[in-house]
């Protein structure tokens, strides 16, 4: 066999022994390359005699045609299987059933302040907002708080560090004090919020919600405010013959003052745990408005007259599903809120 038909099984036999695209780029080098074998042949050709040179020169371009051919079957042999390859490794199994889309909710206090606003709303109540950061104005001065009241001090509230002045606001009635600051009676709001208090058992967190209620006109009575809440009540627990009772209290901001208390939802009244078996149940602070109050707020005193109350939808949420440690609500657990979807 003669040299140059041996370099071609050379060739040949080399290419397919390589399984690395890399090295057979190599190994094209060395017969194609600038200084590789055929290359070098050809170089050859000139010392030849004109009649050898035609002759050799068409068998160097047929085995370098070859050697070409052999090499590229071998790139697309490479190519082939290294796609082979990545499909393996890339399978996807579509008969796999699919792992579902959870669907999200409403938290359960949300659930119960958006029933809140809605109710209000379909008696003509706007609702109010505010800021969570306060200053000591609006949440006591105004409000008929004085100086040395015990809800002033460090016990409850919430003050900010370097920020004399600043605190958590303690309850929504700041609420109403800006409300009234900008708007002219008659007023009717609620503003629904997050307030904070040092305090934290099964049945208090240092953050918690109220929703403020406030209607403000020339001949708003307390009566008044005993219909639109026990309504109120009525429509949100769904039970027609709920019963509301007013006690007499104290709050600085309200004159005179009212404790309401609802008829238990669980035993309607007749007693239970739930009711530490005295049939009612504490659902909110109230009372007409401290004349100081408008006084603060450049309204006339002598003009307008209102009632205010103020009501824990934490709460109402806890009687109205049946939950019994308030501090379930802001832990996150999902296996908890999951249930309210
Ligand atoms: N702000 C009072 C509290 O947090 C509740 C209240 C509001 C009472 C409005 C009367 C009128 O305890």
């Amino acid at each position: 066999m003669s040299d140059i038909e041996h370099l071609v099984e050379q060739a040949t036999a080399e290419f397919s022994g390589i399984s690395d695209a890399a090295a057979l780029e190599q190994a094209k080098a060395r017969y194609l390359g600038k200084s590789g074998s055929v290359t070098e042949l050809l170089k050859g050709l000139g010392k030849l005699d004109p009649e050898e040179r035609k002759s050799t020169g068409a068998a160097i371009n047929s085995a370098k045609d070859r050697i070409e051919q052999a090499l590229n079957a071998r790139r697309d042999a490479l190519r082939h299987a290294a796609l082979e390859m990545q499909l393996k490794a890339e399978a996807l199994d579509i008969t796999l059933p699919g792992r579902g889309m959870s669907t999200g909710g409403l938290h359960p206090v949300t659930r119960t302040l958006e029933r809140i606003e809605a109710l209000f709303r379909s008696i003509g109540f706007d609702v109010a907002d505010g800021p969570e950061i306060e200053d000591d104005f609006h949440n006591f001065t105004a409000l008929n708080t004085p100086e040395n009241h015990p809800a002033r001090s460090m016990h409850d509230t919430f003050y900010l560090e370097n920020a004399p002045g600043l605190l958590l606001r303690t309850h929504t009635s700041p609420i109403q004090v800006r409300y009234m600051e900008t708007h002219k009676p008659p007023i009717r709001i609620i503003a629904p919020g997050r307030v904070y208090r040092v305090d934290s058992d099964a049945t208090h967190s240092p953050m918690f919600h109220q929703v403020e209620g406030l209607w403000i006109d020339e001949d708003v009575s307390f009566a008044d405010l005993k219909g639109v809440f026990t309504d109120f009540l009525r429509n949100f627990f769904e039970k027609p013959d709920l019963r509301t009772r007013f006690r007499p209290s104290f709050f600085p901001f309200t004159e005179p003052s009212a404790e309401i208390d609802m008829s238990c939802v669980f035993c309607n009244g007749n007693g239970c745990r739930v009711c530490s078996h005295t049939g009612w149940l504490e659902i909110a602070g109230s009372g007409m408005v401290h004349p100081n109050v408008l006084k603060a707020v450049g309204i006339d005193s002598e003009k307008y007259i209102g009632f205010a109350f103020g009501m824990g939808p934490d709460r109402l949420t806890m009687l109205r599903y049946g939950v019994n440690d308030l501090r379930l609500f802001f832990e996150g657990d999902l296996r908890f809120l999951s249930q309210f979807r």
